[in-house]
């Protein structure tokens, strides 16, 4: 496994490469959600492709960006363990030198949910991953369903740029309790962690409203809200009930349905989703 920390590098490594390749873009701290899209790109491509940058234009001002969670040394020798080939490190300079001014902005996608508490925060992932895989030039890319709306605004600004990749979407990975794996649930406390807990058990409801023949969207959202604020750790940020390809909220399900979720379980804020009627 080589690892790489400059463009230049990365680019001389990519270049004497022919066959397919795969490339798993994440942000560190590695837990088995990653492990399993480094595991899909080892089965499908000739060569691996990881990067491990944590990209601070996805942060806000007053997000997590200098404490999000770092461990280099154990996030290689876990890819080294699974054959990652080429694991790309490179600095936020590296990235983003003097007078770096582009961006991409890729429209109504990026605008509810996330978009509405992380201003910005779509415009710095989808700048960042344009970025990478002009650097890497894949053929495949792996992204976790775990990010619902991330991966359409991948999906989106690939269609809409004409970017050379394919975009595969693999399962959300979670506890034996139902938590999805996050970076970030390594801030909970033994009791938030029992608290977090809330998220998974409102998809759960969800997917059993649905299966009784509940297609009243409204409905849906209000009984999650009612569950999530019994819990009184949790602090809803948002409940949606959403098409899954353009993100605006539904009034009835017909087809596929998108429940996400943001809810802070003290200063965390955890993330969650499931597709109805797939
Ligand atoms: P990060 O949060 O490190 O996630 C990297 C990839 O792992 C994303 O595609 C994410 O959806 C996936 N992932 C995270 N938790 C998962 C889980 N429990 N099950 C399955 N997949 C999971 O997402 C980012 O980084 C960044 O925004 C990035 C795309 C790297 C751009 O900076």
């Amino acid at each position: 496994m080589e690892v790489l920390t400059t463009i230049a590098e990365t680019r001389a490594a990519r270049a004497s490469l022919s066959s397919s390749i795969g490339f798993v873009p994440t942000m560190g701290f590695l837990h088995e959600g990653h492990l399993s899209l480094v595991r899909a790109a080892r089965a499908a491509d000739d060569h691996v492709f990881v990067s491990i940058f944590v990209n601070p234009t996805q942060f806000g001002p007053n997000e997590d960006f200098s404490a999000y969670p770092r461990n280099p040394e154990s996030d290689l020798a876990l890819l080294r363990d699974l054959g990652a080939d080429y694991v790309f490190m490179p600095s936020p300079e590296e990235m983003y030198p003097e007078g770096f001014a582009s961006s991409v902005d890729v429209g109504p996608v990026a605008e509810p949910l996330e978009g509405d508490f992380r201003p910005g925060h779509f415009r710095g992932v989808a700048t960042v991953v344009l970025k990478l895989f002009n650097i890497v030039q894949p053929h495949r890319a792996y992204f976790g369903r775990k990010d619902a709306q991330q991966l359409v605004v991948i999906r989106t600004m690939v269609r809409d740029l004409d970017v050379p990749v394919e975009i595969v979407a693999a399962p959300t990975i979670r506890e034996p309790d139902g938590l999805a794996l996050s970076s970030r649930n390594t801030y909970l406390s033994p009791e938030q962690r029992q608290a977090a807990t809330i998220l998974s058990q409102a998809l759960s409801l969800a997917e059993e409203m649905w299966t009784r023949g509940v297609r009243d969207a409204e409905a849906v959202r209000s009984r999650l809200r009612e569950l999530i604020e019994a819990e009184e750790l949790a602090q809803i940020d948002y409940v949606s009930v959403a098409d899954p390809e353009t993100l605006q909220e539904l009034e009835r399900i017909h087809g596929r349905a998108l429940v996400s979720m943001a809810v802070r379980i003290g200063r965390t804020r955890l993330i969650d989703n499931v597709i109805l009627g797939e």
